[in-house]
């Protein structure tokens, strides 16, 4: 399964870049404008900067609601750089707009998604991702993974070639949970990433090795004066 972050924090990114295991990154308006106000640098730098150091791809989202709009801005995005997958949102323009975004070979992310049904429809439409929001789900009390799970399921009965993108990630379970049932990418908070990489055992077994290992040079540096 693939690791992307859901993040524009250029820092975040870079630090996640340097631990060598991210595959690309989402951003969305909210995370975006974050970025703007914290480094008040404008939208295309901060996606451009993004670009740079990222290995994979980079989604970066349309702001508009009409269909024509939509191609517009995509268009745009598109040709800001090679790696750049156009964002567009669920809803009869969007599907419009990701039908001929994907028809002119720009990939597409149908955002959004909160069933089987909607990401039926955007593979239809020629998304190359379906972006499912599944802790937006669980925070309603329904269950977010049974939609990866229902939509894996669907891809897999009919070789859609459309990848699942899960999510509105909140904690490493939801991460471990989207691998077991096939989905091709897990996007997450740097925090959740963070979270990944850290067990309390890990971190008593390392300190327990390395405290052996001083006792045992202590021990050698005594061994030559027992010996004398
Ligand atoms: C996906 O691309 C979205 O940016 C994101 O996962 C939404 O997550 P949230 O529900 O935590 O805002």
């Amino acid at each position: 399964m693939k690791i992307f972050l859901d993040t524009a924090d250029i820092d975040e990114i870079r630090a996640a870049v340097n631990w060598g295991i991210l595959d690309g990154v989402t951003t969305n308006p909210t995370l975006l404008s974050k970025e703007m106000n914290r480094t008040r640098k404008e939208a295309r730098e901060i996606q451009l900067e993004i670009c740079e150091m990222v290995e994979g791809v980079v989604n970066a989202e349309v702001t508009s609601l009409e269909s024509s709009e939509m191609v517009r801005e995509g268009r745009e995005l598109a040709a800001l750089h090679k790696k750049i997958v156009v964002k567009t949102h669920m809803g009869i323009e969007g599907l419009q707009a990701t039908k001929t975004l994907s028809s002119e070979g720009i990939r597409t992310n149908m955002t959004l998604i909160f069933s089987a049904n909607q990401a039926l429809l955007a593979a239809k439409a020629g998304a190359s991702y379906v972006s499912p929001f599944i802790g937006r789900l669980d925070d309603l009390g329904h269950l977010g993974m049974e939609v990866i799970r229902q939509i894996v399921e669907i891809f897999d009965n009919y070789e859609i070639s459309t990848e699942v993108l899960v999510a509105s990630i909140r904690h490493p379970l939801h991460v471990i949970d989207a691998a077991l049932l096939g989905a091709d990418i897990a996007t997450m908070p740097f925090a959740v990433l963070e979270k990944m990489v850290k067990h309390p055992l890990t971190d008593i077994g390392l300190k327990r090795f390395l405290d052996d290992w001083k006792k045992a040079g202590s021990l050698e540096e005594k061994i030559p004066l027992l010996t004398k």
